[in-house]
């Protein structure tokens, strides 16, 4: 395992991973929140995350929107907020820039689409989209400018009057189902699959890593300390994503044209 040993351009990286780098020729990132909190998106758990305040199963929850819908719209406003006016960070865009050496898959359990945004081309959102909406009594999908609210703030359907929610998944859905496949296909198909700043606590999401592993893959970890999933990784690097992810482009960058991107 190590930690970086200097500043942003200084990092070096382990020489398994270098050397896995330089045969490589398909990358998966399985990105959590952590990727984002550079960005200024709390994360869930830890000191100061988003659990420790409030609990998911009022606002992540059917259950939850069904009692309280004007609460959990009134908090999704809030994240819809934050999310729009952050931007994509030094992480985000070295994942992007890793496509001009690598085929590289996106597998994200973050709403905030913040890898889109940072260039990323191919990208499996888990946990839904908070830029979506979708009436839950017949589907219609919504954009954020075309949402009118009730007296509860609960904005409803012009076609059936069901309440709109947003096109996140809850505690107690089900992912959606071609994210899936195609997110499980990409584990199996990964040469090096990357964990970042994600805890890996939230199944089925978290057994990504694991079906990785069956398939060959090297796995690494990108998180600022351990988590309950360490113990699996072929390499843990600690330190900020923002930090260790341009570490990974300037090794791959020194490693061309030798590993130029095979098609
Ligand atoms: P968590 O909040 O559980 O974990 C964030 C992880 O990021 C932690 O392990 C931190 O140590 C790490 N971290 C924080 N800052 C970092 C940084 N700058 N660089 C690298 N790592 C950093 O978030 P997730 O694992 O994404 O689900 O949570 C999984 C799911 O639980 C979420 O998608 C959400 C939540 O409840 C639903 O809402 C369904």
């Amino acid at each position: 395992m190590s930690g970086p040993p200097g500043g942003r351009g200084e990092t070096a990286l382990p020489e398994t991973l270098t050397r896995r780098l330089s045969s490589a020729a398909r990358l998966v990132f399985f990105t959590g929140a952590g990727i984002s909190a550079e960005s200024g998106v709390p994360t869930f758990r830890g000191a100061g995350g988003i659990w420790e305040k409030f609990r998911p199963e009022d606002l992540a929850s059917f259950e939850g929107f069904r009692k309280n819908p004007g609460l959990v719209w009134e908090w999704y406003r809030m994240r819809k907020e934050i999310m729009s006016r952050v931007e994509p960070n030094a992480g985000h865009r070295a994942i992007a820039d890793l496509e001009r050496h690598y085929h590289v898959t996106v597998i994200t359990q973050n709403i905030d689409n913040l890898h889109r945004r940072a260039g990323s081309s191919v990208v499996h959102e888990l946990h839904g989209n908070i830029e979506r909406n979708y009436c839950s009594g017949c589907g219609a999908y919504y954009p954020d400018d075309r949402l009118e609210a009730d007296g509860e703030g609960v904005p409803r359907c012009v076609k059936c009057s069901g309440m709109i929610r947003p096109d996140v998944v809850w505690f107690g859905e089900f992912l959606p189902e071609e994210e899936w496949n195609d997110s499980v296909g990409a584990a199996r198909w990964a040469d090096v699959f990357f964990c970042v700043g994600t805890s890996g606590v939230v199944y089925p999401a978290a057994s990504l890593p694991g079906e990785a592993k069956r398939a060959g893959a090297f796995l690494v970890e990108i998180n600022t300390g351990p988590t309950d999933l360490t113990p699996a990784f072929d390499e843990s690097l600690f330190g900020a994503s923002g930090d260790l992810l341009p570490a990974i482009v300037a090794v791959a960058d020194s490693l061309s044209p030798r590993n130029m991107r095979k098609n």
